[in-house]
């Protein structure tokens, strides 16, 4: 099959969080089942110098007034997948990140952006003739890609089966009207039933409500949106659409992703040299200038810093374990307030909290290696990837029972790879944290839990066979 995955952000060459892992890695995994999965995304700043040298590219003109869109041809070497990069100077060649301006706000232009990458995208997936190239599927990741779904069901000619994947609903893709005119949309798309949310438009609703297929990042996730608790405002949408929607879990890409292979790590280890984990940790303690005690255990927080992450509730749960000799070390950014919060928890334990705000791959790495057991309170969790990172690497995850955290880490029976509680409230997760201490003192049990949790595979290589099922099924 001829899948184009359309993506705002693709690992190796840009990322802000998951959704980069999972278009970096699983149209890979299905050029290795044989099917000519090809990416699209827009050529960001320095992105050409991340890629092959460009071997076509095709004009398509300037109808959104705002430059020429330029269609180029390359390929991500590493992985060796064609991608197609969408380039317009005036739209993406910009400082800082793909979706933020500097002070953190979003570009004021975010619906024009996208509103080309998805454009872009339809344009492939109708006119794919005079390009070369045609999907057979075109397959949609999260609002910014959702109008490509908006532009076909505008055209109203051939008709290529769309699939628009959820990775998070909370982040809608939602505009004011007065932005409307400028995305060349025919007006009859803008009902109830179609893209208008709550008096503005929304490219997250364009993709669910033009898909043919819709999926999220995990089973549980799945159920959840159906609920106003979760659905933000789309459980109806999603309620009426349920029969198009399926829940997929993510899976990992273990060349990137285990203890074995992770070039960033200090020391190589598996599931038959776990002793050897001992080394990361040590190491880790040193490069955050923290004491090198191995009895005591550290807890690892990678994670960008929101309201969805729970790591509020970290704050005012973990002082306790701290006070018993925890250890915990942090990296991310988001929310200043809470970035001002951990900086003054590493003040207040000097000897026991290391913060880094910022952005840092390799050391994301070293994190994962390092900790005994990884912290995920979140409030609501679509799939979750470091969870599943953290068992690979024998540290154990310690989640709230949400999402795709649910699906995948156990507290209880045969089963148990990690902690779990329920409640998103600080006495739910500091009782978690009680029971994690507790189970770290007694070695042969944590070496148990350890050895459960380096068992699971998440591999793509077990996930692709239902894409194939799902795209095969919409061709027919
Ligand atoms: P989300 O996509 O909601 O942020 P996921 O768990 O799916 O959550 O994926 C997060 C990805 O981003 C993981 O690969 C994680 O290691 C990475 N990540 C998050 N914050 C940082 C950071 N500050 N530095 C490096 N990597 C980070
Ligand atoms: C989103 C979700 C996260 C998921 C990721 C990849 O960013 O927040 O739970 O793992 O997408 O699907």
């Amino acid at each position: 099959m001829k899948i184009l995955f359309a993506a705002s952000e693709i690992y190796p060459l840009i990322k802000t969080g998951g959704l980069a892992d999972v278009a970096g890695s699983l149209p890979v995994a299905l050029r290795k089942q044989g099917h000519d999965a090809r990416m699209i995304m827009p050529a960001y700043n320095s992105i050409l110098e991340k890629v092959a040298p460009i071997h076509n590219s095709t004009n398509l003109g300037n109808p959104f007034g705002v430059g020429d869109i330029i269609l180029l041809e390359s390929c991500i070497q590493s992985s060796d997948t064609p991608i197609y990069l969408v380039q317009c100077q005036t739209m993406y060649e910009r400082e800082y990140g793909p979706y933020l301006d500097a002070n953190g706000n979003d570009f004021d232009d975010n619906h024009l952006r996208f509103g080309i990458l998805s454009w872009v995208s339809a344009m492939l997936s109708q006119y794919g003739a005079l390009f070369g190239w045609q999907p057979d599927i075109l397959h949609l990741n999260d609002w910014q890609t959702g109008f490509a779904a908006a532009y076909l069901a505008s055209w109203k000619t051939n008709h290529i089966p769309v699939i628009t994947t959820v990775h998070n609903l909370r982040y809608n893709g939602s505009f004011n009207m007065e932005k409307w005119s400028a995305m060349r949309l025919s007006s009859d798309l803008l009902s109830l039933h179609g893209m208008e949310f709550y008096g503005n438009f929304s490219g997250l609703k364009a993709g669910l409500v033009f898909a043919d297929a819709i999926t999220t990042v995990s089973p549980t996730y799945a159920k959840e949106i159906l609920t106003p608790e979760y659905g933000d405002g789309l459980d109806g949408t999603l309620r009426s659409m349920k029969h198009k929607l399926h829940g997929v879990l993510n899976g990992v890409d273990y060349d990137q992703w285990s203890p074995q292979k992770d070039t960033h790590i200090s020391k190589n280890y598996d599931i038959h040299s776990i002793e050897d984990k001992l080394d990361n940790k040590l190491a880790l303690l040193r490069e955050c200038g923290l004491p090198e005690d191995p009895t005591k255990p550290v807890f690892g927080v990678v994670s960008r810093l929101t309201e969805q992450k729970g790591l509020d509730l970290i704050l005012e749960a973990i002082p306790e374990a701290l006070n018993k000799g925890a250890v915990l070390v942090v990296l991310g950014s988001g929310d200043k307030a809470l970035e001002q919060s951990y900086i003054d928890l590493s003040t207040q334990y000097p000897d026991q909290v290391h913060v880094r705000i910022g952005y840092d791959e390799a050391y994301s790495h070293r994190i994962q290696a390092g900790s005994d057991v990884f912290l995920i309170p979140s409030r609501f969790e679509p799939c979750g990837l470091t969870q599943l990172y953290a068992l690979k690497y024998g540290t154990l995850p310690l989640v709230r029972k949400t999402g795709g955290l649910a699906d995948t880490v156990f507290e209880e029976g045969e089963q148990a790879n990690g902690f779990s509680f329920n409640d998103a409230t600080v006495q739910s997760l500091q009782a978690c944290l009680d029971r994690c201490m507790h189970a770290f003192s007694d070695l042969n049990h944590w070496r148990k839990l350890q050895h459960s949790a380096m068992s699971y595979d998440f591999s793509w290589e077990k996930t692709t066979k239902k894409w194939e099922e799902l795209y095969s099924s919409l061709l027919r």
